[in-house]
């Protein structure tokens, strides 16, 4: 959730660190800092944005080598201190994960005479590397090499970390290493770059290396070289990143969020494409290394995410159990990872994250491979952690989501669902080919009724700013839809900062009814389908408590305008695909309240982009 970057060059280290940071201020934004090695350790680091850190450094701020960071708090609150680089002597070092026996290191320092400035977990690694370069606190006579003593420091911290690294001992360089957070190297002309993922750099090269886990990497003006923490020399292969720097910035939209609603057309298209044939109602999944065999002899699928990926989740259930005919489970990362589950090789464990940092989901799809359960990640980042830990990756082809809030990485999390659904249920018979090619036409149409709602969105705003000021927001849905209700309260509640909650629509008489006022506003998703009766049922419970009912109905729906204030249309598809498209619409439903209450849409308050600790 912190980003962390370094860089080594020919060039000024402090605008491009700046520059650097801004790309990566999404994935924390509590506190800022920098250190520039240039003789000395010069170190700047303040609280609040990297506007902010821009603003106390000196003009004539010389060196090019050095290490920045973007803060999310986990240990100790927001504040100067706390922020990172954390220096010791001539050491100075950036941290993003957790060091989970920080507290008896600290002990142990605190009893060597070393002086603790900060709550933070990460100063522990700046003073045992110091004790282990200098023997002890007062000692200025060096007992082994800078890399010797970073590889000796982190065999002893437990956790996770992606650190960089500079000693003004050692002028010419800068090391960085990994262990469960991710870390990426740019290879750039002359220059290198160390950085939490590529979007800090991208507009200074596409060649990266990625870096494993537990590897340290040296990094000098001459050149980069990779280690196992045994110090062993490593091969690492060189990689291009096809995204580029325009998909990475706002491209005249006024957030990334509603920029990246609107890429929507294309991301579901890009996500599927290449993989339907509509002649035979196929899905080739290439990268799926499960035979036909195997598919058939699952006898469980057991979904595991957080958040905006859960509900994703949610709908893949309904997707596995009515296409494939497979019995699904969804859990959420933090609660399958210390639960006792029943388990076994027959059932297939699919983790969906769309950062694949998510430090829940990591460790719960871990724990399954433990049972000896195959596994799929569902991912929108290359590389990622979780493309290490799972057996099968299927990458969702979003490009790089910047606004925390999810949206187009949500939708084409569904595509993906729907294709291995597909897929699945082709391998077991359950699905024939003239049902599987219908359902591969509508799917193609998607990206085009996509659009259809983005060429509307002005009802939407209209809607939205009409309910901008209420306290509380409630969606139902029944079937597919109901994860689509807990989806839209999500977002809105996450941007917005309006109370809302989600439910099944048959659920509201069993409680929430009692929460429904004159005036609150509900929104029903009423699209067509074999529930559409019982949803028109509850609209009119909520209406006879005089909610304020906007309904998400198809173009063609004219019966819905009878029972509700205001309907929002979609264009009309297949059933099981409809939330795709309901999403779309919920979703600028949510970014148009937001902005009509003046609230910080792409980094909402307590939120950070990519969870990676527990
Ligand atoms: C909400 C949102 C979060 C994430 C959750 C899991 O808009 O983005 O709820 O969905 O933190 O993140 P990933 O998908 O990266 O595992």
């Amino acid at each position: 959730m912190c980003g962390i970057i370094g860089y080594v060059g020919n060039r000024e280290a402090a605008p491009i660190l700046i520059d650097c940071l801004k790309k990566l201020e999404y994935r924390g934004y509590d506190s800022a800092g920098i250190t520039i090695l240039n003789g000395n350790i010069d170190t700047y680091k303040t609280v609040g944005k990297i506007r902010e850190l821009e603003k106390i450094l000196p003009e004539d701020l010389k060196g090019n080598i050095g290490i920045g960071h973007t803060r999310w708090a986990t240990h100790g609150v927001p504040s100067t201190v706390n922020s990172h680089p954390h220096n010791s002597g001539d050491i100075s070092i950036v941290h993003n994960g957790i060091i989970e026996n920080y507290l008896a290191i600290k002990e142990k320092l605190q009893q060597e005479g070393y002086d603790f400035l900060s709550e933070t977990d990460t100063e522990v690694i700046a003073h045992l590397l110091h004790s282990k370069l200098y023997g002890s606190v007062n000692n200025t006579e060096k007992t082994c090499d800078f890399f010797t003593a970073l590889r000796s420091t982190l065999q002893e911290v437990e956790g996770s970390y992606a650190v960089t690294a500079v000693c003004s001992s050692e002028p010419d360089l800068m090391i960085a290493a990994r262990k469960d957070s991710p870390l990426i190297i740019g290879i750039g002309d002359g220059e290198y770059y160390a950085a939490s993922d590529v979007t800090a750099f991208l507009n200074h090269t596409k060649d990266v290396v990625f870096v494993d886990d537990l590897d340290l990497v040296t990094i000098r003006p001459e050149g980069v070289e990779f280690f196992d923490i045994d110090g062993n020399v490593l091969e690492k292969e060189k990689t291009t990143i096809e995204w580029d720097i325009e998909a990475a910035e706002k491209a005249g939209y006024e957030h990334f969020m509603l920029k990246e609603i609107h890429e929507q057309a294309r991301s579901v298209n890009d996500t599927f494409s290449g993989k339907l044939s509509e002649l035979d109602g196929s899905v080739n999944l290439e990268e799926l290394n499960i035979s036909n065999d195997e598919i058939r002899n699952i006898d469980r699928i057991e979904i595991i995410a957080c958040g905006t990926s859960l509900n994703a989740g949610l709908v893949g259930k309904y997707l596995f159990e009515n296409l494939a005919g497979i019995h699904t489970d969804v859990d959420i990362g933090s609660e399958f990872r210390y639960s006792n589950p029943i388990m076994n090789e027959n059932v297939l464990s699919i983790a969906i994250t769309q950062s694949g940092e998510t430090a829940d989901t990591l460790a719960a799809i871990r724990s399954c491979r433990s049972y000896g359960c195959n596994s799929i990640a569902i991912t929108n980042v290359v590389g990622s952690s979780i493309t290490r830990d799972a057996n099968n990756v299927l990458y969702t082809h979003a490009g790089p989501e910047i606004g925390v809030a999810a949206t187009k990485t949500f939708t084409a999390q569904l595509i993906m669902l729907y294709l291995l659904a597909i897929r699945f249920a082709r391998a077991k018979g359950t699905l024939n080919v003239n049902e599987a090619k219908d359902l591969l036409v509508n799917l193609k149409r998607i990206p085009g009724q996509i659009q259809k709602i983005l060429n509307h969105k002005d009802t939407i705003r209209e809607c939205a700013e009409m309910f901008a000021k209420e306290r509380d927001y409630f969606f139902i849905g029944r079937h597919l839809n109901y994860p689509i209700a807990l989806e839209g309260a999500l977002k809105l509640k996450e941007i917005s900062y309006i109370h809302a909650e989600g439910f099944a629509g048959g659920e509201l008489k069993h409680g929430p009814l009692a929460l429904i006022e004159d005036g609150t506003p509900v929104v029903a998703i009423a699209t067509k389908g074999h529930v559409y009766e019982k949803i028109l049922s509850n609209i009119k419970e909520i209406k006879a408590r005089e909610a304020k009912v906007i309904a998400v109905a198809n173009v063609d729906d004219t019966e819905i305008e009878k029972y509700v204030d205001w309907v929002l249309r979609i264009p009309a598809t297949d059933e099981l695909l409809s939330p795709v498209l309901s999403s779309v619409l919920l979703q600028l439903l949510a970014y148009y309240t937001a902005l009509a209450r003046g609230c910080s849409i792409d980094k909402p308050k307590n939120l950070a982009k990519s969870v990676t600790v527990e």
